[in-house]
């Protein structure tokens, strides 16, 4: 069931009341999840209508994006909503999509990005272009739609322009309940705490949280090493793994 009530739970995890007014009245757990997902967000109206994606070029770099975790993950919790946050040009949104077309599930991976990019491609050269920045402003998000369409995966996937802050709580607000995230957006210590401790509560028991960059030597980002650490101590879970160079563990 992807959309219930939100009674009793903040993204921060600080358990304040949902106001009421702020859930979609009609539940429908009977609609394929994609129309769910538009109906919640969109008030019904796709992000695909009157796309047209043969005008912007196809470009599918990426990092880590078909990393086992995700396939393995998506096969064994089958979700009906996964939730990526960082997306970039949607290599592991695309790679997600595909496994849930291939295995017949009727399930969506919901993109959150602002699509500005993180410091870091505003920092390094080799980055900073394809952010296709117009008048100063990025504009890669037509990228990623039309390598989404590229794919064929635009049956599975839908974008949620928003920073994961804001997302948190539209989700939340939204009544839409993922079974798998993945947070791959801020590297540095503190966006990964605050990603950690927005989105785990959103996650039932059973469900899946995956960490990119995560690496035990602490070569690779030590600040998401650090911050997943540091998360862990303090919050049940069960069957931590880690994999170059992924981690993930499940809500107790
Ligand atoms: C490393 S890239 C994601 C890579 C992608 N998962 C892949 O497989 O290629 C990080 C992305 O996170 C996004 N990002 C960074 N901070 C964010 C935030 N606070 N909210 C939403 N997106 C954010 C950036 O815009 C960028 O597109």
């Amino acid at each position: 069931m992807l959309l219930t009530p939100a009674k009793g739970l903040r993204p921060d995890g600080a358990g304040a009341t949902v106001p009421l007014f702020l859930i979609p009245d009609a539940l429908d757990t009977a609609m394929p999840e994609f129309d769910a997902v538009v109906r919640a967000l969109w008030r019904g109206r796709s992000p695909y209508d009157g796309f047209v994606a043969e005008r912007f070029k196809p470009d599918a770099q990426g990092w880590n994006s078909e990393h086992p975790f995700l396939a393995d993950t998506l096969r064994r919790v089958r979700p009906g909503l996964v939730i990526e946050i960082g997306v970039w040009k949607g290599g592991s949104t695309i790679h997600m999509a595909s496994i849930l077309r291939d295995l017949g599930i009727d399930g969506v991976v919901l993109a959150v990005d602002t699509w500005l990019g993180s410091w870091e491609h505003w920092q390094q050269d080799e980055w900073f272009p394809s952010l296709l920045c117009q008048n100063g402003y990025p504009s890669m998000y037509y990228t990623f739609l039309a390598n989404v369409v590229a794919a064929g995966t635009q049956g599975h996937v839908l974008p949620l322009p928003q920073d994961s802050a804001n997302a948190a709580f539209v989700v939340l607000y939204r009544g839409l309940r993922p079974q798998v995230v993945h947070i791959d957006a801020g590297h540095d210590y503190e966006a990964v705490m605050a990603d950690l401790k927005r989105w785990w509560p959103l996650l039932p028991p059973g469900g899946v949280l995956i960490a990119d960059d995560y690496d035990p030597d602490g070569k690779v980002w030590p600040t998401v090493r650090d911050a997943v650490d540091d998360f862990l101590r303090e919050t049940p879970h069960r069957d931590f793994e880690a994999l170059p160079y992924k981690a993930r563990f499940t809500k107790v």
